[in-house]
């Protein structure tokens, strides 16, 4: 079914994925809502608005599902990764209770959809098993007692393979990008408008318009920004959202040689695992962890971690990587995302901060801001609320700011002088400027400002994936200074690449 191919660092669900030719936007354009970013937020919001009749512009800097969702281990669960108990603590039972069942109600639309455009995406209902090998039993317990608080039914399992396990029922698995493409289809068919390669540079509120790279405009009656991390908003949403990186390996297995289901440990950082067929003699298990903030050093090689963890777990797990990526991971200081309104204009909307549960709180995004929009609320406008202030997350919303700090004391940092070695990069000192340094495998070097262009932090080299990162609020550059995740939206200043060979 797939080719059997370890690519640097690529995705499984990217491998041997069939793009379709994408159009990208050359004239202005007016429409009643255009949604930025085409990532499973966007496209969902945009299906329940053509749905509803609206004419609707989606633009995606590159193709539809490059962004996040093309990096996702694609658990849809209600099981959420920050515990309920943990949840009901920081926003009271009621709240937790409608956190669960606005997730459990994003797998359920998500469900209907597939079956009512036929999309054909791998959906299949599975359950989630949350363990823990430690001899202490406290979380799983505690988590037992919060997730019945909350109207979710789970038990322990009887068996003991992976220690004690709590079950939830009912989750679920799909392909990110198969599920987007088929979402992507029923939004052209229904008449929507979806443009790639089309970038958005800056939003202005006061005329309602969408400016994109090329200097073309979009005039909407309304403008959601659905790019994961956010570009156009205020420097308050960076200190309620920390950026981490997580990583996956593909391990191939033999067919069914283990259970069918999600499975979470209760470590921290912890492990995320699931199995995706593969072809007739094997299975994928994709086993993904290793969280670290944005802009920091892994603890060694991430991917071998997490191999060796997986073989001690799934002993049958003794296998080749086959796929190893990695992944931005926004956590929200109070773990819920930030979906609705943008505070400064009732016609602007927002959705960021998916803390690890992001395709069902994309989903949620779908629900809560169409109805925002053609309606003017939602059940659950109050919980995932864009401008609360997460006063009981007070110690995690000073150690995020303080962590931002690391991107600015490296000013204070003498810097390298000597140049770095093929396929190496170092933030070289040049006077009284910073410069991003990498030296390419054909011994090009290719220079950039290290300078973050967002908030001017001093950029970090990324060694597994090649890129500038940033420590402040997690933007990425490529090494020819091109953006990958925002909140930077602009190009790093860059001179041309030089052949030259310096010592
Ligand atoms: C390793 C990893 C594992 C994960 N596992 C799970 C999981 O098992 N379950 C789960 O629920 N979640 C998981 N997540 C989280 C989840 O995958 C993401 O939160 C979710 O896919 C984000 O969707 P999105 O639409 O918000 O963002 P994206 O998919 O990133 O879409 C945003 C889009 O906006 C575009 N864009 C950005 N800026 C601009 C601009 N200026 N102009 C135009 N377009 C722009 C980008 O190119 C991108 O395509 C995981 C994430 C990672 C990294
Ligand atoms: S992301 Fe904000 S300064 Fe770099």
């Amino acid at each position: 079914m797939k080719k059997n191919k370890l690519v640097v660092t690529q995705s499984l669900w990217r491998d041997n994925f069939q793009e379709k030719p994408c159009f990208s936007l050359n004239e202005d354009a007016e429409t009643d809502v255009c949604i930025v970013g085409g990532g499973i937020a966007g496209l969902s919001i945009a299906y329940q608005l053509v749905l509803a009749g609206k004419k609707v512009i989606v633009l995606e800097r590159r193709k539809v599902g490059d962004g996040e969702t093309g990096n996702t281990s694609a658990h849809l669960s209600y099981a959420l990764d920050d515990r309920f108990y943990e949840i009901e603590k920081m926003h009271g039972k009621d709240k937790a209770k409608l956190a669960a069942q606005s997730h459990k109600e994003a797998i359920d639309w998500i469900e209907q959809v597939i079956q009512t455009e036929q999309i054909d995406c791998e959906f299949k209902r599975i359950p989630g098993l949350l363990f823990t090998l430690d001899s202490n039993k406290t979380e799983l317990n505690k988590e037992y007692g919060a997730a019945h608080r909350v109207g979710i039914k789970v038990e322990f399992l009887k068996e003991k393979e992976l220690g004690k396990s709590l079950v939830f029922h009912n989750q679920a698995r799909f392909h990110p990008k198969k599920y987007l493409r088929g979402l992507a289809e029923a939004i052209l068919r229904l008449g929507g408008n979806i443009y790639e390669q089309s970038a958005v540079m800056k939003i202005d509120h006061s005329k309602n318009e969408v400016i994109l790279e090329n200097n073309k405009k979009v005039k909407a009656s309304y403008i959601v920004t659905a790019t994961n991390a956010q570009m156009f908003s205020g420097l308050s949403m960076h200190f309620k959202i920390e950026p981490n990186r997580s990583y996956v390996v593909g391990l191939k297995i033999p067919k069914n040689s283990i259970k069918d289901a999600l499975y979470w440990d209760t470590a921290d950082p912890y492990h995320y695992v699931r199995i995706e067929e593969y072809d007739e003699a094997s299975d994928i298990l994709i086993v993904g962890g290793e969280d670290h903030r944005v802009g920091l050093s892994p603890k060694g090689n991430p991917f071998l971690r997490l191999q060796a963890w997986a073989k001690s777990c799934f002993p049958i797990a003794n296998a080749e990587i086959v796929y190893q990526w990695s992944g931005q991971i926004l956590e929200p200081v109070d773990y819920m995302a930030y979906i609705g309104r943008n505070p400064k204009n009732d016609k602007a909307f927002m959705v960021t901060g998916d803390s690890g549960n992001g395709l069902t709180h994309g989903t949620i995004a779908g629900m809560l801001i169409s109805d925002l929009i053609l309606t003017g609320h939602n059940q659950y406008e109050a919980l995932y609320k864009v401008n609360r202030l997460p006063i009981r997350a007070i110690k995690s919303l000073l150690a995020n700011a303080c962590s931002s700090i690391i991107g600015y004391i490296k000013y204070l940092i003498p810097q390298w002088s000597k140049m770095p070695s093929i396929g190496e990069a170092k933030v070289i000192q040049a006077g009284f400027k910073k410069v991003a340094v990498y030296r390419d495998e054909n011994n090009r070097l290719i220079k950039c400002s290290a300078i973050c262009n967002h908030m001017g932090a001093i950029l970090s080299w990324n060694p597994i994936e090649k890129t500038w990162d940033c420590p402040a609020h997690g933007s990425r550059f490529d090494c020819d200074g091109s953006v990958i995740n925002g909140p930077a939206s602009k190009k790093l200043q860059c001179p041309s690449a030089s052949s030259k060979t310096i010592a």
